[in-house]
């Protein structure tokens, strides 16, 4: 297939796009940095010069294409009705890049909760969080009223090494560049809140799953696993040979990360069983320990 891939030079889109190429698609690539265009070029993915607020690039590479995946953004509304629009009345499928953090409690770090989601429960949004939770509503009713195989891939925490031209994911990479700048391994509070994990190389293999066959309007988690934030502080600790671990207050914590990733993220809980793909596609995880690759592969 011709594949239009946003977010091309970046974690998810990058790794997403060599995975399927080593299947024979080929990749047409959103970039938005000249460099970064002829970067991909010499991995093979044919660059696509341009920004998410280009509505008629994007019209036209959507129309063009014979499938669409959106990794830029979660949450960047104008670009996805730019794609719906190029690909209405085509049938053809359009995945899209969610993210758990729908779901994140602002509990700061200081408690567990109970709760977790699968598919067919009922989701509970943080207002922060409703234009996530509404777009991604927008795109599922997309496959009934505008006929494009629409599917949501709602990824937990993302670990793990990419393959393309940015190798680091959102999370951990942050507490890591932290912990390295200040010498302290730095969480939001006790970091007793959880969040689900899945690497990203059993990300890949969902996304072409979704890719060859997930029905029109389809919602995933995409889900291998759990880690306590204290935890993950213990396991960054043990592989930089930092002994000092610290909770920091949200206030503070928003001074480092912003207040997004600082609340709903980072200080959250965000507890998903991913059952529906397995389920419906046979996905079959590999990887099942943030901590253990961490402890024993972060680079
Ligand atoms: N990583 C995770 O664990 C995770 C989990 C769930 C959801 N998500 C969500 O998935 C999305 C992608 O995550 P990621 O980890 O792959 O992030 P990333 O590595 O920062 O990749 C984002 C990519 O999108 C591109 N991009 C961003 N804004 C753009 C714009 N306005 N126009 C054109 N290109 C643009 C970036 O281009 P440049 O290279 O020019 O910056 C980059 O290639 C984010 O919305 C993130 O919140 C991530």
């Amino acid at each position: 297939m011709n594949i239009f891939i946003t977010g091309a030079s970046g974690y998810i889109g990058g790794s997403i796009a060599l995975h399927l190429m080593k299947s024979g698609h080929h990749i047409r690539g959103l970039v938005r940095d000249a460099a970064k265009a002829e970067r991909l070029r010499a991995l093979g993915i044919e660059p696509v010069l341009g920004d998410l607020d280009n509505k008629q690039l994007l019209m036209q590479e959507a129309g063009n294409a014979d499938a669409v995946i959106n990794c830029a953004s979660s949450d960047h509304r104008p670009a996805i009705e730019a794609l719906l629009e190029g690909l209405a009345g085509s049938g053809k499928p359009l995945l899209h890049t969610s993210g758990s953090s729908t779901v994140g409690d602002a509990v700061a770090g200081k408690s567990l909760s109970d709760k977790i989601f699968d598919e067919d429960t009922p989701l509970i949004v943080a207002e922060g969080k409703q234009a996530r939770y509404e777009l991604d509503r927008r795109i599922i009713d997309a496959a009934g009223t505008m006929d494009i195989r629409t599917v949501i891939l709602c990824n937990t925490l993302i670990y793990g090494t990419g393959k393309g031209l940015h190798p680091d994911s959102v999370q951990i990479p942050a507490l890591v560049d932290h912990a390295r700048a200040c010498g302290i391994v730095q969480i939001v509070g006790p970091g007793l809140n959880r969040w689900a994990t899945v690497h990203i190389d059993d990300v890949c293999a969902l996304y072409q799953l979704a890719l060859e066959k997930a029905p029109a309007g389809s919602f995933y988690f995409v889900e291998n696993g759990e880690a306590s934030l204290a935890d993950i502080a213990a396991a960054i600790g043990k592989r930089l040979g930092i002994a000092k671990i610290e909770g920091l207050s949200e206030e503070d914590a928003i001074a480092v990360w912003g207040l997004g990733r600082a609340r709903y993220s980072l200080g959250s809980n965000s507890r998903i069983r991913g059952i529906r793909a397995r389920k419906e596609l046979g996905w079959q995880p590999q990887h099942a320990s943030a901590i253990a690759w961490i402890e024993e592969e972060m680079a």
